[in-house]
C-alpha cells in the first residue's frame, strides 16, 4: 500500500521555528515529527511512501533517504514552486497505480487506516476523506454527509453561524488512481477548494470516515507544543512515550545530584545539567543542550544545542537550535528561532517571537 504525503508547505503559521527547518522535521520528542507519522503508517501496512515535496526539499530527503533506516520504501518528487495539495499530487501521478493514501505532513493521528480502507472499498469511493471533531470548526474545512456517509457539502473556514456539524477534513484520504485525471497538469490546485467541490458537483462518489480518536495538527507553535506534550504523557492515543511523570535520560547527558528534575521530562544524548537547575515537566530537552547552575524551566521544549544560562527562567517557550540564554535573561511564553541570543538579564516579552539569529537585549 502507498501513501503520498504532502510536505511542501511554507508552514508561515510554526515560523519562526519553519525558516530553516520544514514543518515535517520540527522535533517532536526529539525525532523529526514525519518520522513518528511513518511509523504509524507502517503499523497499517503501508510500506511505500512518495514524500511531495517543494520548501526545504533537499533536508527532507536528506533525513530520510531512501527509507531503510525506518523499514520503509521511501521516494520523493519535487514541484519548482509549490503546486497546493491537489498540484502536488497530480505531480506525482507516475508514481500511483492503485488505492492509495495522501496525508497532510502536518496531521499527528490514530486514526485506524486499516479500517479506512474497509470502508473505502465496501463503499466503492472515489474519494474517502477522515473527518474529526474539533471544539471550533471555524478555523478548518467542514464536512457534511448524509445518512451513509456520502459527502454532501464543503465548507472552508466557516463562519459561526454557517457552523451545522463538529466534523472537519481531518487531511487524510484515500484516492483512486483516475481521481488524478480531474486534476490540471502544471497548475497549482487545491484539494479542499477544487477538486473535492468539483467532484461533488459532478455526482462522484465521495465519502467520509468519521474518527473520534487522537488528531492534532501542528500548524502553529501552540499545537506543537500541544503534541510533544501529549505524546510525552501518553495521551497520543495508541503511541504514548509513556503513562505518568516518568523522566528520560539520554546516553552520556550529566545531571548535577542537587538538581530537581519533575517528570514528564525527556532529556536528548550529550546534556549537562547543573547545580541547583529546576526542571518542571513536560518539558523535552534536545541533545547537546547545557543548562547552568540555579537556572529553571517549565513546560518547555529546547531543541539541540541550547544553552540555558545561570539563574535563567525559561518557561512555557520554545527554542530551537543552538539558541542561547545569557546568565539571568527570562522567557515567558516565547518562540524562539535558531541561534537566538537573549542577552544577560534581559527579560523576553510574555509571548515574544524572534526570528533566527537575532540578539535580543
Ligand atoms: P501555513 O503556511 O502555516 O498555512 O502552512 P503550510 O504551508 O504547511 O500549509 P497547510 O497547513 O495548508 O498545508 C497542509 C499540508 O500540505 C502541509 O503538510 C504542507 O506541507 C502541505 N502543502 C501545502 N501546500 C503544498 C504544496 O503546494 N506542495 C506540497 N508538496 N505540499 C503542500
Amino acid at each position: 500500500m502507498k501513501a503520498v504525503i504532502l510536505v511542501g508547505g511554507l508552514g508561515t503559521r510554526l515560523r519562526p521555528l519553519t525558516y530553516n527547518t520544514p514543518k515535517s522535521l520540527v522535533p517532536v520528542l526529539n525525532k523529526p515529527f514525519l518520522e513518528h507519522v511513518l511509523l504509524k503508517l507502517k503499523q497499517h501496512g503501508v510500506g511505500e511512501i512518495v514524500l511531495a515535496l517543494s520548501h526545504l526539499a533537499p533536508l527532507i530527503e536528506e533525513c530520510f533517504g531512501d527509507g531503510r533506516r525506518l523499514g520503509l520504501d521511501i521516494s520523493y518528487v519535487t514541484e519548482k514552486s509549490a503546486m497546493g495539495t491537489a498540484g502536488a499530487v497530480k505531480n506525482a501521478a507516475e508514481m500511483v497505480s492503485d488505492t492509495f493514501f495522501v496525508l497532510n505532513g502536518d496531521i499527528f493521528s490514530d486514526l485506524d487506516l486499516s479500517a479506512m480502507l474497509r470502508f473505502h472499498k465496501q463503499h466503492r469511493a472515489k474519494v474517502t476523506i477522515a473527518l474529526t471533531p474539533v471544539d471550533d470548526p471555524t478555523r478548518y474545512g467542514l464536512i457534511e454527509t448524509d445518512g451513509y456517509q456520502r459527502v454532501t457539502r464543503f465548507l472552508e473556514k466557516p463562519r459561526p453561524e454557517e457552523v451545522t456539524t463538529n466534523l472537519i477534513n481531518a487531511g487524510t484520504y484515500l484516492m483512486e488512481p483516475d481521481v488524478l485525471g480531474k486534476i490540471p497538469a502544471l497548475e497549482e490546485h487545491s484539494f479542499e477548494r477544487q477538486l473535492f467541490p468539483s467532484m461533488l458537483k459532478a455526482g462522484d462518489a465521495v465519502f467520509a470516515f468519521p474518527s473520534s480518536g487522537y488528531w492534532i495538527d501542528i500548524g502553529n507553535p501552540e499545537k506543537y507544543k500541544q503534541l510533544n506534550f501529549d505524546l510525552l504523557s501518553g495521551k497520543g492515543g495508541q503511541y504514548g512515550f509513556n503513562r505518568g511523570d516518568q523522566i528520560a535520560l539520554g546516553h552520556g547527558s550529566h545531571i548535577h545530584p542537587t538538581a530537581r528534575l519533575k517528570g514528564p521530562l525527556m532529556v536528548g544524548d550529550n546534556c549537562t545539567i547543573g547545580k541547583d537547575v529546576i526542571i518542571t515537566g513536560p518539558t523535552i530537552i534536545g541533545p547537546d543542550c547545557r543548562i547552568e547552575a540555579g537556572a529553571t524551566i517549565s513546560d518547555s521544549i529546547l531543541w539541540q544545542k541550547v544553552t540555558i544560562g545561570g539563574g535563567c527562567s525559561f518557561i512555557s517557550s520554545i527554542a530551537a537550535r543552538g539558541c542561547r540564554l545569557e546568565e539571568s535573561s527570562q522567557a515567558h511564553g516565547a518562540v524562539l528561532g535558531d541561534n537566538v541570543t537573549v542577552s544577560q538579564g534581559y527579560v523576553l516579552k510574555p509571548g515574544e517571537s524572534v526570528e533566527p539569529g537575532v540578539t535580543k537585549g
